[in-house]
């Protein structure tokens, strides 16, 4: 079962949570967050663009993408001072054309500066329970017409003692997520996949804000 608390509670949930994980964060996350690279290279050859990642956690994402982009703007948003005193210091040599921002995203508590093309959510959205309808709604918001989704996350599994224990880890795995994506965004890309021989799937999904929204 799920239990929905208020938003609050959640970024409180997340300080408190990434306290701790913060220090073993990028040696341990390797090994289950997939599709991350797969991700950044299908994006990587659009245009120059302004990205923000919203959950940029310590910024591995932001620090692939400052390197393979020279031309790109990029912003990173994240709820944890800790993880996002991390990204500071891997991305300090960016700092140029990167922006990092401490606050919560989702039900307009904290609009990007300027309409944004590209919003890239990484393994962030399973873990905004509650708040993920709103944050896709503010990501539809906050891009420009034409602009783009991009969302690579646990989509399910099938097993409930694995589905318990990501619960305890504050993510929900419920297929919940791409069924709305698909429903606000025009789908560019989907792709499902099984991790460590079916114990969990995962999702990529890359969408357009429709230019003209009815
Ligand atoms: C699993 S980490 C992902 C980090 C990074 N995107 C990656 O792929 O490695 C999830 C991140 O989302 C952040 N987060 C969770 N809820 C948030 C919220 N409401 N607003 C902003 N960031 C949030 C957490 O603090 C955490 O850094």
């Amino acid at each position: 079962m799920h239990v929905i608390a208020p938003v609050a509670d959640q970024q409180t949930a997340m300080r408190r949570y990434y306290r701790f994980h913060a220090a073993i964060y990028d040696a341990t996350r390797w090994t289950f967050l997939f599709g991350r690279n797969l991700i950044l290279r299908l994006l990587s050859n659009h245009p120059e663009l302004t990205l923000a990642e919203v959950g940029c956690g310590t910024g591995r994402n932001l620090r692939r993408l400052a390197a393979t982009r020279p031309d790109w703007l990029l912003l990173g948003i994240d709820v944890s001072p800790e993880m996002l005193r991390r990204a500071g210091k891997r991305l300090a040599s960016f700092s140029r054309r990167l922006r990092l921002f401490e606050k919560p995203y989702g039900a307009g508590q904290f609009h990007l500066p300027e309409p944004t093309d590209l919003v890239l959510f990484s393994y962030a959205l399973t873990m905004f329970n509650p708040g993920w309808e709103a944050a896709i709604e503010q990501a539809r918001q906050d891009l420009k017409p034409g602009g783009r989704i991009a969302v690579v996350d646990f989509h399910d599994t099938p097993f409930a003692w694995f589905r318990r224990w990501m619960g305890y880890n504050h993510v929900r795995m419920e297929q919940h997520l791409l069924p709305v994506l698909e429903e606000h965004f025009e789908t560019k890309t989907r792709i499902v996949r099984k991790a460590w021989g079916g114990l969990w799937r995962y999702f990529i999904f890359i969408g357009e804000k429709p230019l003209f929204h009815g």
